[in-house]
């Protein structure tokens, strides 16, 4: 009678034991599977709230890493490729002769943080896994008073750019799309 209530406790024991097993794998697996193959819930959502103040980040393709389709952000080569068109534009607009009056007041910082919201809004508008969490064009540059020729030098910076680092004509044309697309919020006079 004693062993047979023995065996009754063990058998509860290590029922509850395989419960906790089972109830913790699958509450870790679909956490872990997200990381590799579908986009993270939170970028999603992230994008969404983004896109409520800028429809040209809300027509981005979500982030999906198993995307068959060649997104603008693979062809491109990727992060580190946008990383290195951005860099390259903002050497050549901050040494320009029209507009790089408009950046010499700034920091490194100042200059590092605009480098890498840059980098954001062209990954994520591309397809790619970035946020872009700056201020809208129209709020960020309203005051300037740019006008159109210092808007063109800007996009020429990035063409110059795009064509320092080997881009293709069909992406190039893509890219500039994006970067002309803002034209009517920036340009004041
Ligand atoms: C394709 C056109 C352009 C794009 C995509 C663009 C993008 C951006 C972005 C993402 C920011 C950061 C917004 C934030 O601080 O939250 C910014 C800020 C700024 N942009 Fe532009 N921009 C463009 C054209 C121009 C032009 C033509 C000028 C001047 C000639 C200019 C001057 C500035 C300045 C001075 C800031 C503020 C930097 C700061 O507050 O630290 N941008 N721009």
């Amino acid at each position: 009678m004693k062993i047979q209530s023995l065996f009754t406790k063990a058998f509860w024991l290590a029922l509850a034991c395989i419960t906790l097993v089972v109830v913790t794998v699958f509450k870790l697996t679909p956490s872990l599977a997200y990381s590799t193959t579908t986009p993270p819930a939170q970028l999603s959502t992230a994008q969404a709230a983004v896109a409520q103040y800028d429809s040209r980040l809300a027509k981005a393709p979500p982030y999906d890493s198993r995307s068959p389709e060649k997104s603008l952000y693979k062809r491109l080569g990727g992060y580190n490729a946008i990383a290195a068109v951005i860099d390259d534009t903002a050497q050549i607009v901050f040494n320009d002769p029209l507009i790089g009056k408009y950046f010499i007041g700034l920091s490194t910082n100042s200059k590092q943080r605009l480098r890498q919201l840059l980098v954001d809004q062209f990954t994520q508008a591309a397809g790619g896994p970035a946020v872009y969490t700056g201020r809208s064009m129209k709020l960020s540059h309203s005051g300037i008073g740019l006008t159109n020729a210092e808007y063109d030098a800007f996009v020429n910076g990035i063409a110059q750019a795009l064509d320092k680092n080997g881009v293709n004509q069909p992406e190039k044309d893509e890219v500039l799309a994006f970067a002309n697309s803002f034209r009517g919020e920036i340009v004041e006079r």
